[in-house]
């Protein structure tokens, strides 16, 4: 059995990936769900409907605790993990003047160090084996600024150089790092995202120009989500894709083909061109 940890269960993408991976009818996962909260554990049994007693397992982990990492770790009872899944993550929206350097630190320290403290702590055992998977959820937000979401694009951006920083390396272990790169998505990610909502206190502080952009923002926003968003189920097919592949690709876009506006910003290294468009498709008045 290939034994997979997974952060992140409670909800959404990290969720639908267990359930599926512990439902394969050809049983070769063994499947560590692991959240932070286990009291919010029923979702996730009852999506298995108490079925997959033999490859589930939940755990409590708290990706910012190095020490409920080392407790999970110490719960596989194989002890191995072969396929770990960095999936754990959380939103920041609204100017960046009204945010809080603890809100700021919270961000980096879920989705930056959060990510790759559960990396250091599996990773001595991978090389021991001498193979391994890794497989971080990321984001398009890692790829290209999105104005509003300065920090969470910082912690992602920075995310990609740690994932490509370690990849190179770790090809000499056999063990191989995919990230799986997210646009919009149907989970709990809005619900959990920090975002400063028109008419907040925090806001009155910000100057009209701003708040106007925020306001066009904020409608572009839930715009591409109504038509663009994809299901947990879309995104759990790219990562089976790469967790089947004998030869995984180092970067996975959820959409098949790189987006658009990534392509722009990777084929037009001077920058301009990617703020120029990304500016008049969120802000134009005729977008
Ligand atoms: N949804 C999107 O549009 C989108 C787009 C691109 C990338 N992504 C990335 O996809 C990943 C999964 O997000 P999702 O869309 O599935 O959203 P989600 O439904 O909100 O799931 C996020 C998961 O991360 C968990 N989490 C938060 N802080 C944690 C911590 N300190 N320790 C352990 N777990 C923690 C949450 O647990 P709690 O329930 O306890 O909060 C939840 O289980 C994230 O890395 C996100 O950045 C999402």
């Amino acid at each position: 059995m290939k034994v997979v940890l997974i952060t992140g269960c409670s909800s959404g993408i990290g969720l639908s990936l267990a359930v599926r991976l512990a439902s394969d009818s050809s049983k070769i996962f063994k499947v560590y769900a692991t959240m932070r909260n286990l009291a919010k554990k029923e979702r996730l049994l009852e999506s298995v409907k108490g079925l997959h007693r033999d490859t589930l397992e939940i755990l409590q982990m708290d990706v910012t605790d190095r020490q409920s990492i080392m407790n999970a770790r110490e719960k596989v009872v194989e002890k191995r993990v072969d396929i770990l899944v960095c999936n754990a993550g959380v939103g920041l929206m609204g100017p960046l003047e009204i945010q809080s350097l603890d809100s700021m630190k919270h961000i980096l320290e879920v989705n930056l160090l959060g990510t790759i403290q559960t990396i250091q702590v599996f990773l001595s055992d991978m090389k021991a084996q001498g193979q391994g998977r890794i497989l971080v959820t990321g984001s398009t937000g890692g790829l290209h600024g999105l104005p509003f979401n300065e920090v969470y694009c910082a912690s992602k951006f920075a995310i990609e150089g740690a994932c490509e920083s370690l990849a190179v390396l770790l090809q000499h272990f056999n063990i191989q790092v995919s990230l799986i790169e997210c646009g919009p998505v149907n989970s709990d990610f809005l619900v959990n995202l920090q975002k400063a909502e028109l008419g907040d206190e925090s806001l009155q502080q910000v100057d009209g120009q701003t708040l106007s952009l925020y306001e066009k923002y904020l409608q572009h926003c839930s715009m591409v989500f109504q038509n663009a968003a994809q299901d947990t189920e879309d995104i759990v097919k790219v990562f089976l894709e790469a967790i089947h592949s004998t030869k995984p690709a180092f970067r996975y876009f959820t959409n098949s083909v790189m987006p658009p506006l990534t392509n722009l910003k990777v084929s037009e290294p001077d920058g301009m061109n990617y703020i120029t468009a990304l500016s008049q498709i969120i802000f134009s008045d005729d977008q």
